[in-house]
């Protein structure tokens, strides 16, 4: 039996540590409109992030990562840490956020370990940074309101590791609920919590196993993009302070006035804020049929006017839609290669896992890992039966 993280961290430190967990996410439709102050609806997976830890009497923190098979070491009194560009870069920005925002952590050291696959679009990087956070504030004793870490892990991603994501991959771990979706308002951060029903529908992913290299540039240039439109849309609708303010009608009269890239991009954000929206209530009232048109549109437009897509996730999505017992299938996160999102009845399951894999197969080369995600709680500790 493979040792559990608590034996592994006994072994390394000589003590037992508390547990600390943090899901990874699938967004079912609401992409690239997060950074937009827009909606999302994405749910916590069964896939997730542990981190075992126990404080120490100094202000070191040490890491070690089962996955990345490599240690890292920081200074809480480090009043400028730099970030090295690797994975402890997570870890090291939520601590130092913490401690400028004015919470005094303790030295720790920290095991961690995840079953979230890396660089998939399924919310590896956000799992870390909130597992990581809930325990350095867990060992100090202080309490933080799950969307106040939400943002605070968001803001370690922003200002210390240089990426310009939204807050929805982050809400998501800190907030998730076992058999719901959430939509989430990124402006207020208000929340509905949408039962999924899995009995009548499982969430199926199939990654790619690609990851193409320009993905984090032109995401910071989409959201430049964005930014530019609202400040365009701005001069003629004075609300307006980002797209997230913007309707379909008001678009459709002054669309013009933008150039022609930043129209297609902006028409996006402002199209899926509304299926989005949509596509929640059509969840609540359980027409899935409703739910798989909306991602249908959610796909086209993100390939096409958004253009973060790719031949591989399109292959996938393609041939999704004409497989028995699927409602709908796109692509999920930010794009560029990752995972598509499948809505499938129970009973087709194993028959679509088995048919998409050899049919990518066929065509790529490449064999794809299909998951069936149960949907899961947010960040939590551990009780210690639990504890993996
Ligand atoms: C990534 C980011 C999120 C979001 C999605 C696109 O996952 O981390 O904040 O912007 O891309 O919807």
């Amino acid at each position: 039996m493979p040792e559990s993280l608590a034996e592994i961290f006994l072994a390394l430190h000589g003590r037992t540590p508390r547990i600390f967990h943090a899901p990874g996410r699938v967004n079912i439709i609401g992409e690239h409109t997060d950074y937009n102050d827009g909606f999302v609806l994405p749910a916590a997976i069964d896939k997730e992030v542990r981190v075992a830890a126990a404080a120490r009497s100094d202000r070191r923190i040490e890491v070690t990562s089962l996955g990345a098979k490599a240690k890292a070491e920081m200074d809480l009194d480090d009043g400028a840490p730099r970030p090295r560009g690797d994975w402890s870069d997570y870890i090291r920005g939520v601590a130092f956020i913490l401690e400028s925002e004015g919470y005094r952590l303790k030295g720790a050291s920290l095991v961690v370990a995840s079953s979230i696959p890396e660089g998939a679009g399924l919310s590896s990087s956000a799992a870390l940074e909130v597992s990581s956070g809930l325990a350095f504030l867990s060992l100090a004793d202080i309490e933080l309101a799950p969307r106040k870490l939400a943002d605070i892990c968001r803001r370690a991603e922003n200002e210390f590791v240089g990426t310009r994501c939204g807050i929805m991959d982050q809400m998501a771990a800190c907030l998730g609920r076992r058999g719901r979706a959430m939509l989430i308002d990124c402006r207020s951060l208000d929340m509905d919590s949408i039962p999924l029903d899995e009995s009548r529908v499982s969430l199926v992913v199939v990654n790619t196993m690609v990851k193409h290299k320009l993905g984090e540039q032109e995401y910071n240039q989409r959201r430049t993009e964005c930014e530019e439109g609202a400040r365009i849309l701005g001069r003629f609708l004075p609300r307006v302070r980002a797209l997230r303010d913007v309707t379909s009608e008001q678009f459709a009269k002054f669309k013009e006035k933008l150039p022609e890239k930043t129209r297609a991009r902006c028409g996006h954000v402002i199209l899926e804020n509304e299926r989005t929206q949509a596509a929640a209530a059509s969840l609540k009232t359980g027409d899935l049929a409703s739910v798989g048109r909306l991602m249908a549109e959610s796909h086209r437009s993100l390939r096409d006017a958004y253009q973060v897509s790719c031949v591989e996730l399109d292959l996938l999505v393609n041939l999704a839609r004409n497989m028995e017992g699927v409602f709908g299938a796109r692509m999920t996160g930010g794009g560029f290669g990752g995972c598509t999102i499948n809505l499938v009845a129970p009973e087709s399951v194993d028959t679509f896992s088995e048919r998409i894999a050899d049919g990518y197969r066929k065509v790529t080369g490449i064999i794809p890992e299909v998951y069936q995600c149960r949907t899961a709680d947010g960040a939590a500790e551990l009780i210690a039966e639990s504890a993996m």
